[in-house]
């Protein structure tokens, strides 16, 4: 697959659309669960695993690529930003994954949607206008290969 940065721009933010999309999901079928006092240790389960499996790695591995590439020059306080909402959004997934009440898990859930929402913007909006602007950084190079960020 050739990408040019254009290319690699949107299919980053449309793979972060499907990450909130399905997130959001998730956190409403375990509020509908809730609030219709069924069991919800099942939909609980199912937003942990989607945290772990894609949301977790996605961060890592963006980390390594984007977030290296722009953490110098001027975005780098803005990366330095981003690295630290990570460490925010991972200590609410343990609180998340250690939540043993509903009310909980309800609202770690949504918490850890309302940091997730707010750090794609940022993002989208900010760090890839910033890569892309950027002559030195090859944003399809990059991304070549790299599942996590493209879904
Ligand atoms: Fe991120
Ligand atoms: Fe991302």
């Amino acid at each position: 697959m050739t990408m040019n940065n254009a290319q690699a721009a949107e299919a980053i933010r449309a793979h972060h659309g499907e990450m909130a999309t399905t997130l959001r999901r998730g956190v409403a079928a375990l509020g509908a669960a809730v609030q219709a006092r069924q069991g919800h240790f099942d939909q609980q389960q199912a937003v942990l695993d989607y945290l772990d499996h894609e949301l977790l790695p996605h961060a890592a591995a963006e980390e390594r690529t984007v977030y290296a590439a722009a953490d110098v020059g001027p975005a780098a306080l803005l990366v330095r930003a981003m690295r630290d909402e990570h460490v925010n959004l991972i200590a609410h997934i343990d609180a998340f994954r250690k939540a043993s009440d509903a009310i909980q898990a309800v609202a770690l859930s949504s918490a850890i949607l309302a940091l997730f929402d707010s750090h794609l913007a940022k993002e989208n909006d900010l760090l890839i206008p910033a890569l892309q602007a950027d002559p030195s950084v090859s944003l399809a190079e990059l991304l070549d290969g790299m599942h996590e960020l493209l879904g």
